[in-house]
């Protein structure tokens, strides 16, 4: 991998070798460096809600979008060294479903590390979650690259603790996309005062992912697309020359560039949600987007559902959206303009009328 062209090199490599395989919701995420000896792969499988419906059935769909995506992480060559799974493994938090999740997950071959959603947590706090998975917060070093993973789906204590009679009650709550009873989603000071800590001993060229369940990013606060501290996580990401902030929950295609910070977002191996009507509205005090999202189609049960390939050179991810039945899209940092781009899409736009952006 030269640095002078690495993206476009390392992501045919690794389109070439993935798209061998049939077209399955799985991430695989290169980080390519100038010395080859350097790089290697990890993979990212998101999103799964597993549900019970009673006993031992569960919903299918559901289920066979999460069994795929093992499957094809199993058969990625070369071999990730581990595998993230992004939050949303269960439906409703229940025991049955994270049980029936991991077990799923127990045939991933490679080192399984998970991020906390929402639905996971909000039936017993994250107690079940934690025994199976272990912390809810971490980080580590990798081949040169800083990982680290939070909790971004904590709240107010008061609603947590006190606002609903039952634990159940609480779950249904915070399960809705658009349910005006919800919270919105924050890191914490506690985890803030944590990463602050852990980031005191990264040096400011170590490239750092970051993997949280929703956006460290505020798009759409009537869906919980929406991290209530996100400015204050930024604040401490920012003296790094190259952050990465990867994340789920929302089940889109998403990408924007705030500072120093580059965002994308995986799709699910359960379902697409739409887009929000918009992603301006006021009330939203919605960053400025530097780009234009690429619309898939949300009644389409498979559309926006499948798998990217993902390389990040010299700390920088481009991603490539392999979507069922729909025209691939390829999202790349473009140096010169400082921000993911989706260079096919963004030059159609050009020509498409405004209203019809979203
Ligand atoms: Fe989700
Ligand atoms: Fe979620």
């Amino acid at each position: 991998m030269t640095p002078e062209n690495p993206t476009r090199r390392d992501f045919l490599k690794g389109a070439g070798a993935v798209a061998a395989a049939s077209l399955l919701p799985i991430t695989s995420i290169e980080l390519a460096f100038a010395d080859p000896g350097q790089n290697f792969t990890f993979a990212y499988i998101s999103d799964a809600h597993i549900q019970q419906i009673a006993g031992a059935k569960f919903v299918n769909n559901w289920d066979r979008g999460l069994i795929r995506a093992v499957a094809e992480a199993n058969l990625l060559t070369p071999k990730p060294d581990f595998v993230m799974f992004g939050g949303d493994l269960a439906q409703l938090g229940k025991k049955e479903e994270l049980d029936h999740g991991a077990e799923m997950l127990a045939k991933l071959d490679g080192k399984l590390r998970c991020v906390m959603g929402e639905h996971d947590y909000y039936l017993d706090l994250g107690e079940y979650w934690s025994k199976l998975f272990g912390p809810q917060h971490h980080s580590w070093d990798h081949k040169g690259v800083h990982f680290i993973v939070l909790n971004s789906i904590l709240t107010h204590d008061d609603w947590t603790f006190n606002r609903w009679p039952t634990a159940v009650q609480r779950m249904n709550e915070m399960a809705g996309l658009d349910n005006p009873n919800g919270s919105p989603f924050m890191v914490g000071e506690k985890q803030r005062e944590w990463l602050k800590k852990d980031l005191e001993g990264v040096k400011k060229e170590t490239p750092i992912v970051l993997f949280s369940h929703s956006p460290i990013q505020k798009i759409y606060k009537g869906w919980n697309f929406w991290t209530d501290d996100a400015e204050e996580v930024q604040a401490l990401l920012q003296p790094f020359d190259s952050v990465n902030v990867v994340y789920g929950h929302v089940h889109q295609i998403q990408y924007n560039q705030i500072g120093n910070i580059a965002f994308n977002a995986v799709m699910a191996t359960a379902w697409p949600w739409p887009y929000p009507q918009s992603y301006t509205q006021a009330e939203s005090l919605l960053p400025k987007l530097t780009v234009p999202m690429n619309r898939a189609d949300p009644f389409f049960e498979r559309d926006a559902t499948g798998w990217q390939f993902i390389g990040v050179d010299t700390g920088r991810v481009a991603m490539h959206y392999r979507l069922s039945n729909n025209t691939d899209r390829i999202v790349a940092f473009n140096r010169a303009k400082g921000c993911p781009e989706d260079t096919v899409y963004q030059d159609q736009a050009a020509q498409i009328p405004p209203q019809n952006h979203y």
